[in-house]
């Protein structure tokens, strides 16, 4: 690297420290999120030590498998990162305890805690920063005393929402008072620059890490993502009775086509398998279906779908079968043709922002003209 590229950088650190790495510890206001079965300790040690803040997914894991995995991040990097579950999942009580025992710098959520589990967290110094689809959720987690909110727009990637990133950023800046980071769509520092600019902290992205040499996923299935244009990428709720994005592919076809008698022998063949996994009781599975109905909103057919996601995920993202499995993903990767390492995408983004926040403070608008 050039000297004057080196001395870019550093000037693009500076330009770009926003509160959101005060409260994260990351060099870079740029998150890596949570993503069941692919955001692996190997992709969040690599996204930290890039200068971005990592999200381990522990969603997708055995209560018993979180403190290995956060062992195993602290092998690889010496960068604070953040845990990602949800409080439906088996375990999640033992998960809490974990996370509080560790003493990680911040967790994620989406189906959240309650307020007494939250205050838990911030008594412990772990920073709260829920992902949010829509403006009464986001009210509802400041309500509740989290210290900041990632927003996903509809673009984004895995179980999402329809309002897009333009339209609910500024919505839900303008509702809550605590710092915002705009997530669904983002892949480059024009991104980053846009939601500095709507008045974000920071930028939030899963598809662009997935689509990294530094992601575990197996290179087979790595390969449907790159391949895939806008037009393979579509929205459905056969997979799981949730809105879902996802790149069309051989076992999206079968559902598809699935009559409702095939659906629930693949909904309860998944709930085995999940339970096998996890080690959960029936007793427990039911309890976790029952606590998503009531406090997610969701009818009976969809809670007993739920298993569909994370079985289908292991397949693809675990066991290397694309045909087979789900391959959730953000509307970004129809556009996006490589896999950059982490610290080759963080410097190009961080670059490219400070060019675009360079440029605007300089009255050059436009990207093309004289
Ligand atoms: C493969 C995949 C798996 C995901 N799994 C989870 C998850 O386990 N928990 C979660 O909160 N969000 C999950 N998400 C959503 C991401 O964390 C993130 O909010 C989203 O990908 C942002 O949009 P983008 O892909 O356009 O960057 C997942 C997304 C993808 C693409």
């Amino acid at each position: 690297m050039s000297a004057a590229h080196d001395s870019a950088l550093a000037t693009a650190s500076g330009r770009l420290r926003t509160p959101l790495c005060d409260l994260l510890g990351s060099r870079y206001p740029i998150v890596q999120t949570a993503m069941g079965w692919v955001a692996r300790p190997e992709l969040v040690a690599a996204a930290c030590n890039a200068g971005a803040f990592g999200f381990l997914a522990a969603a997708t894991l055995r209560a018993a498998e979180v403190g290995p995995a956060i062992q195993r991040v602290r092998e690889l990097t010496d960068r604070p990162f953040g845990v990602n579950f949800h409080m439906f999942q088996p375990g999640a009580a033992q998960i809490v305890e974990t996370i509080l025992a560790e003493k990680v710098q911040a967790v994620s959520f989406g189906r959240g805690p309650d307020k007494a589990t939250v205050k838990r967290f911030r008594d412990a110094g772990i920073v709260c920063i829920p992902t949010v689809g829509a403006v009464k959720h986001a009210q509802k987690m400041v309500a509740i005393g989290v210290d900041a909110l990632t927003i996903q727009g509809g673009e984004g990637g895995g179980h999402t929402g329809s309002v897009a990133t333009s339209i609910l950023l500024p919505q839900v800046l303008d509702a809550v008072k605590v710092p915002v980071v705009a997530a669904g769509g983002f892949s480059d520092g024009r991104g980053l620059a846009a939601a500095l600019a709507y008045g974000a902290v920071g930028m939030a992205m899963g598809t662009r890490f997935l689509m990294t040499r530094d992601c575990p996923v197996p290179e087979i299935t790595k390969a449907r993502y790159v391949q895939a244009g806008l037009e393979d990428i579509v929205l459905t709720t056969r997979l799981d009775g949730l809105q879902h994005r996802l790149i069309r592919n051989e076992i999206l076809g079968k559902f598809e086509q699935a009559g409702p008698a095939r659906l629930l022998w693949s909904a309860l063949h998944n709930a085995w398998q999940l339970k096998r996994r996890t080690g959960a009781g029936f007793g427990e599975l039911l309890q976790a279906a029952r606590a998503m109905q009531r406090e997610g909103g969701l009818t009976f057919g969809q809670a007993l779908m739920a298993a569909n996601s994370p079985v289908f995920l292991n397949r693809s993202m675990i066991e290397g079968h694309p045909a087979e499995g789900v391959l959730s993903t953000g509307l970004v990767a129809g556009v996006l043709g490589d896999l950059p390492s982490c610290a080759e995408l963080v410097e190009r983004i961080v670059l490219e922002a400070e060019q675009r926040l360079a440029a605007l403070a300089a009255g050059h608008y436009g990207t093309h003209y004289e």
